[in-house]
């Protein structure tokens, strides 16, 4: 099989517009995403794009009926809509993928017990993305365990770069600053640099050590305005780190528009880079920064420029912030042996 055709690639690009072509699976997230891809949220609001929806052949029905409302909401920037249930097709020349196909977690339930279903997913994802996505696609996982799935999505793919292959783990640095804004009543925007280390799982390390807010009199540090080192260190880690939970516990449902939203940040800001002296949380491989053992998709900040991440290097990190570092990163070292035991 050939992988996407780079030459309709190329003509699309010397069109004067790059269509950049998007899959993702339509299901709760689905569905809040697709109207802010196709208003620009996600890569701006000059870029057209394409998107593939693909489903599971039950949904196939409710699936065009997507299709449908996005065509009756006339975007000016979608310029096609592919509604299938076959990955090749959805697969085909694709430029970004956003998977958040996935058998859901309910409430009760842990990560860990939808594992063996969504590895086996992410196996067979694995390979359509591999033989059939444009070489430059980018991926960004994010069902649950999101940092293991990309991990064997990257396993099973191994011509895919292990660069593009991502998590999303922006959900969590995002509520985070949520909570830090919440806490100081100051505007979410003028907070930024929190970091989440490691697992989109209860073991993340929200960390505001470096973290700051702009203030009237400059930036200031986070940990100096809220003056709770008690807070910081115990319930805000907690709040941020059961987030997700506490969200099915509410909706009796996970979280679909904001997962949607920082889905949107995450691309963006990848894609089209990061702002100047601000970074973002992303899960990507590991190359053995901060002490983290490659081989694991691991959450860490990052700053993003001409379409490429690096991991931010240099921060400080004391012995509190070591401790949960490794601990999130045991976690995933289990996840990882108990992925491939799910496989054999
Ligand atoms: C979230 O963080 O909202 C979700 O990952 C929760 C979940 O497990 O579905």
């Amino acid at each position: 099989m050939e992988k996407g055709n780079p030459q309709n690639h190329l003509e699309r690009l010397l069109g004067g517009c790059l269509l950049q072509t998007v899959e993702i699976f339509i299901r709760q997230i689905g569905y809040a995403i697709v109207p802010m891809i196709a208003r620009g949220v996600m890569l701006g609001p000059d870029q057209p794009v394409i998107l593939h929806l693909l489903d599971i052949e039950p949904a196939a029905e409710a699936l065009n009926g997507v299709k449908m409302e996005l065509i009756d909401a006339a975007f000016p920037l979608l310029k096609g809509v592919i509604a299938t249930t076959d990955p090749i097709e959805a697969c085909m020349g694709v430029n970004i993928a956003v998977m958040v196909g996935g058998f859901p977690r309910k409430e009760g339930m842990e990560r860990k017990d939808v594992m063996s279903k969504n590895v086996s997913i992410y196996k067979a994802q694995a390979s359509a993305l591999e033989k059939h996505a444009a070489e430059d696609c980018k991926v960004l996982v994010i069902a649950n365990p999101a940092n293991t799935n990309a991990l064997i999505l990257k396993e099973f793919a191994p011509s895919i770069p292990e660069k593009n292959i991502t998590c999303l783990t922006r959900l969590d640095h995002n509520r985070a600053l949520g909570q830090i804004s919440e806490s100081l009543d100051v505007q979410v925007s003028d907070v930024k640099n929190v970091i989440i280390w490691g697992n989109h799982s209860s073991t993340q390390y929200p960390d505001v050590n470096h973290a700051t807010v702009q203030t009237s009199s400059g930036e200031k540090p986070v940990r100096e305005l809220v003056s709770d080192d008690k807070w910081l260190n115990a319930e805000f880690i907690t709040t941020v780190q059961q987030r997700g939970a506490a969200i099915i516990k509410a909706r009796k449902l996970s979280s679909a528009l904001s997962a949607a939203s920082a889905a949107c940040d995450h691309i963006r800001d990848w894609v089209l880079g990061t702002p100047e002296g601000t970074w973002v949380s992303m899960g990507v491989y590991s190359d053995g920064s901060y002490g983290i053992q490659p081989g694991l998709v691991y959450s860490f900040p990052v700053t993003c420029k001409k379409g490429k991440w690096s991991i931010v290097q240099g921060l400080k990190i004391d012995e509190f912030s070591r401790a949960k570092m490794d601990a999130t990163a045991k976690e995933l070292v289990e996840e990882k042996s108990l992925a491939y035991s799910c496989l054999n």
